[in-house]
């Protein structure tokens, strides 16, 4: 037996997907992951984006039919700044223009737009000048900020300034699978700084064109743990990593203090910057202390071996991990958003369970009054995966990257039916994930 029930969201609650331009658009030729994807061994099996989704053709339009179609209300998307600014000196009106167009797109669907200033990818004529090392970066970031807010504030005033800053410096400098490719720690700090100046500063520039804009980052949010809980360098050494990825960029958009385990930059701009508290959240890792692992900061990460793992071995799935982060988010006194959340499963097996077992900790998150105002899974339609290519599948519709053809998963179904009720009943999860209906609606 189990108890018939719903659980419900508070009314004007953002239910939506997020995207990324150059994950979708197809063709982004100025920008640096398009000379990336050419060198050779930096995406998996040599694949391209390519076309991607084909919304710079005009795909967006069919795609942002079946979000609004399929219950939706937001849709978070993100505007190149290669396409917008391709050279230094030269503007794009008509790039401009196509965005335009999409922002009265979603408003026609009724679907409240959430625009990313930055997803990954930079101007390939920034990278050649030193990127995010460059002490210039910043000032270019602010005037194009401010391009596109004077062009675009008609239609929108929720702003995500950088998507994980924090994954930027970690993929780009420590990991090294993302552009500028390298290992230096150094200059990922030094990168990551200018990175916070670029945020204070399109903060200040979006607040004083638009004084409603609603203005923050997105966060590449993750939890730790110790994998001997009884140990204290276990403890110790998860504790220095869930601070290290977590807390330096919203610490320092709090209080103007960058601290990072080099030592510490004050960058009085930046405190206050921050409206609401975005968080991209997958998954969790147990660390156990490892002194031979110095360049990942001394410990050992690997999932829960009781826990689920998704199909490229990427997401171990830890709903209540999720719970565990939006309480540690409620420290900086800002409502908070889930800009990403989802998982890479092509025969959405693990989808449909995943799906509601993280909406129902965030449900349990909203009922103890904490402010989570909104949620955006990654992602509508299958799109090109950074370095994983085309590997890691995770639309609610799938895509035949031959002919463009998106086809529905199950998971498309469910969440259409959770948008539009606004929450989980435990009829709809009887239907799309019995197994799981006695743990989330006990009797
Ligand atoms: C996030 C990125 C997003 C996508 C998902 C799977 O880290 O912001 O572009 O790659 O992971």
């Amino acid at each position: 037996m189990m108890a018939q029930a719903t659980f419900h969201f508070p009314k004007g609650f953002l239910w939506g997907t997020a995207t990324a331009a150059y994950q979708v658009e197809g063709n982004n030729i100025h920008s640096n992951w398009w000379r990336f994807e050419q060198e050779p061994g930096r995406i998996l099996e040599e694949q391209r984006s390519g076309l991607a989704c084909d919304w710079w053709s005009g795909r967006w339009r069919e795609d942002f039919d079946r979000a609004a179609e399929f219950g939706q209300n937001a849709h978070r998307f993100s505007v190149e700044w290669a396409r917008i600014q391709p050279a230094p000196d030269r503007w794009d009106e008509s790039a401009i223009d196509h965005y335009r167009q999409m922002l009265r797109g979603l408003r026609e669907r009724g679907l409240t737009p959430m625009v990313t200033l930055h997803h990954y990818t930079d101007p390939q004529w920034l990278a050649e000048m030193g990127g995010w090392e460059s002490d210039k970066a910043a000032g270019y970031f602010e005037k194009y900020v401010a391009k596109v807010a004077e062009a675009l504030q008609e239609y929108v005033s929720l702003w995500c300034t950088i998507n994980e800053p924090n994954g930027v410096i970690a993929h780009g400098y420590f990991v090294g699978d993302y552009p500028p490719a390298v290992k230096d720690v150094r200059a990922g700090f030094r990168a990551g700084a200018n990175l916070v100046r670029a945020h204070a500063a399109a903060y200040h520039t979006l607040h004083k064109l638009q004084p409603n804009a609603r203005v923050g980052i997105a966060l590449l949010s993750r939890d730790f743990s110790p994998a001997r809980a009884w140990f204290p360098l276990d403890r110790w050494v998860a504790g220095m990593q869930f601070r290290s990825v977590n807390e330096m960029f919203p610490r320092a958009l709090a209080d103007g203090w960058m601290r990072t385990p080099l030592g510490k930059v004050h960058i009085p701009q930046a405190s206050g910057t921050q409206d609401y508290l975005g968080l991209n959240y997958y998954t969790r890792d147990l660390v156990k202390f490892d002194l031979t692992k110095p360049s990942e900061l001394f410990g050992h990460r690997f999932f829960n071996p009781s826990a689920e793992i998704s199909e490229s071995n990427f997401i171990a799935n830890e709903p209540e991990r999720f719970y565990r982060l939006l309480k540690w988010g409620l420290q900086f006194n800002v409502p908070m958003i889930v800009t990403e959340n989802g998982v890479e499963d092509s025969t959405d097996q693990l989808r449909p369970r995943y799906l509601i077992q993280h909406l129902h900790q965030m449900w349990r998150a909203v009922n103890m009054n904490w402010p989570v105002q909104g949620y955006f899974h990654w992602t509508l339609v299958d799109n090109f995966e950074w370095a994983a290519g085309w590997k890691m599948r995770f639309g609610l519709w799938e895509l035949d990257t031959a002919t463009q053809a998106r086809r529905k998963r199950p998971s498309a179904d469910l969440y259409a039916e959770i948008c539009r009720e606004n929450g989980i009943s435990s009829e709809m999860v009887a239907r799309y994930a019995p197994e799981i209906s006695p743990v989330i609606f006990p009797d």
